[in-house]
């Protein structure tokens, strides 16, 4: 499973690692050279991805197959745009503040595009650029956030395990298990593997 879908990820999902400017959030925001984050070393922080045809979601057999083999039993839309989301400039800001969930982030994008940005190992912002066909899973405890693009529309579905839990718990929130357990599965095993390395 973990195979399927992944041909041609790369139109679709972009990642790259952030400047430190305060400008717009809706920016890019690439380093001075630009300096791109494969989907490989996005997976190596937990985060998946696929890519999957938007037009057709409700027919989709790959789709299908992913949410049987992941349990993903839950679904709904979420569409970011002033008419669509109630409380818009409140939600906006709260996307863009760094959180974690205790639960995936399961987010698969059929219309528009959105950067989710998530820290890396040494606590460096990874823009992640989601467009349309692109679908993605942060891990449960990995510190990240969201914002529009400069389009400013994304139509999202979103996908959990049973009933949707969507408690943000902004940073720092490092004694929560969901913390610990993320970091012990993606972060101290490669600081381990890397000592083994040193030491040999
Ligand atoms: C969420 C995104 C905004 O928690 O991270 O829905
Ligand atoms: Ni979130």
């Amino acid at each position: 499973m973990g195979i399927a879908c992944q041909d041609g990820r790369e139109e679709v999902i972009q990642a790259w690692y952030m400047d430190d400017s305060n400008e717009d959030q809706r920016l890019p925001h690439h380093k001075d050279p630009k300096e791109f984050v494969s989907l490989d070393q996005l997976a190596e922080l937990g985060v998946l991805s696929w890519r999957l045809d938007a037009d057709n979601y409700e027919t989709d057999e790959d789709l299908k197959k992913i949410r049987e083999s992941r349990g993903y039993s839950y679904m709904d839309f979420c569409e970011v745009c002033p008419e669509k989301l109630p409380n818009y400039e409140e939600k906006i800001k709260s996307f863009f503040e760094e959180h974690l969930h205790t639960d995936e982030e399961i987010r698969y994008c059929v219309a528009g595009s959105g950067y989710f940005d998530v820290r890396d190992r040494n606590d460096q912002w990874i823009r992640v650029w989601v467009k349309k066909g692109g679908m993605i899973v942060l891990p449960a405890g990995i510190y990240h956030r969201f914002t529009l693009d400069s389009n400013n529309y994304i139509k999202a579905m979103r996908l959990f395990v049973g009933d949707p839990v969507w408690t943000p718990y902004n940073r720092p929130h490092d004694d929560l298990p969901a913390r610990k357990e993320y970091l012990e599965a993606f972060v101290n095993k490669e600081l381990g593997n890397r000592a083994v390395d040193a030491a040999a």
